[in-house]
């Protein structure tokens, strides 16, 4: 087969975490070619991307850019949505993800895969404020109402969250790790970079096996106890994991996150309802993206495989 006659997908947020996921594991099946959407065609993601094989579209996932957004996404047969990290006070997540499907749909896109969140609204009756999963939620909503075939997948926690945003401090000999969650609360993490790929590019080898489908992309369900214990085993530090899941944990280790209060609820309201509510609907087969691909990494292998000693380190493009 030649290579013009391998299906199109289109990638937004192609150079995050979930994108450069999806983008490496689709050209590297050499079953589906690839448009990588990006608002910076020169960064060093971006580059990289097209060294791999995939066409770059420079187009911002910005609101007003419908038909950009359209022009992009014509030609494609698949098109992988995502919404880039918003912190509230921002109320664009559901709007620009609204956007992105309605353009794909006016360009023909053949099958869309939203990566979504549950609705912290409704599972709650309102109790928690978690914006960027309730929006997304809206989003998939949406798009089972746009005549278009559809699949949503549901990543759990970032690995990496400990990393970019929740980095650790060295207190005298020992570093300490404040992690968002109660200590012996096990919760669903995952590494987006290696689990995002595999699972949509099963999604889009079986379109209509997953159309209407919502598949969470889970790595290990893991307490921060574990994860702690983990990190000492694996780099040979000496760690103690510290409480930064309500305020005043939260504060006393990123007194930053203060100058807005809005992005302080948001991460308090995501917390509890985590734990109060599971992260995940008890609905999902969470074992799912485990059995699709096996070679997904676990924390373990995350941190003997990225190197990570507890250096605030970017994953970003
Ligand atoms: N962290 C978690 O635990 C977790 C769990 C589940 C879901 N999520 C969701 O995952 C999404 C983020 O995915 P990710 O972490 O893979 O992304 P990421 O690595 O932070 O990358 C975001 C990408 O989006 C593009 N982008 C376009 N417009 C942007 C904007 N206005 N601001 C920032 N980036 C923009 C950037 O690419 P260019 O510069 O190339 O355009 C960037 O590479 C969020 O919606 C988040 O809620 C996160």
């Amino acid at each position: 087969m030649s290579t013009d006659n391998k299906p199109l997908i289109a990638v937004t947020g192609a150079t995050s975490k979930q994108g450069r996921s999806v983008v490496a594991t689709l050209l590297q099946s050499q079953r589906f070619r690839v448009r990588a959407f990006t608002r910076r065609k020169d960064s060093p993601e971006a580059l990289r991307l097209k060294r791999l094989g995939a066409e770059i579209a420079t187009v911002p996932l910005e609101l007003g850019r419908q038909e950009d957004l359209v022009a992009a996404f014509k030609g494609a047969d698949g098109a992988f949505l995502m919404t880039p990290p918003i912190a509230a006070p921002e109320e664009i997540e559901a709007p620009l993800g609204r956007q992105l499907a309605d353009a794909a749909v006016e360009a023909g896109v053949g099958h869309i895969v939203f990566s979504t969140l549950e609705n912290v609204d409704k599972i709650t009756g309102g109790t928690k404020y978690a914006p960027h999963f309730t929006d997304k939620a809206s989003v998939a909503d949406y798009i089972r109402g746009l005549p278009v075939s559809h699949s949503f997948i549901m990543l759990a926690f970032f690995y990496t969250n400990l990393i970019e945003y929740y980095a650790p401090r060295m207190e005298g000999d020992t570093l300490l790790l404040p992690i968002y969650l109660p200590e012996d609360f096990a919760a669903p993490f995952v590494d987006p970079l290696t689990a995002t790929g595999p699972v949509v590019l099963e999604i889009f080898s079986n379109p209509e096996r997953y159309n209407g489908k919502t598949l969470p992309v889970i790595g290990e369900i893991i307490s921060p106890r574990e994860m702690v214990e983990t990190f000492q085993r694996v780099t040979g530090r000496k760690a103690e994991y510290r409480n930064a899941f309500d305020r005043e944990g939260l504060l006393n280790y990123f007194p930053e996150f203060a100058a807005n209060e809005f992005f302080v609820r948001e991460l308090l309201g995501m917390v509890e309802y985590a734990v109060e509510y599971g992260y995940f609907g008890k609905e999902h087969d969470l074992e799912w993206s485990r059995r699709l691909a096996p070679e997904t990494l676990n924390w373990e292998q995350f941190l003997r495989t990225s190197g990570w000693r507890g250096d605030k380190r970017s994953f970003g493009a």
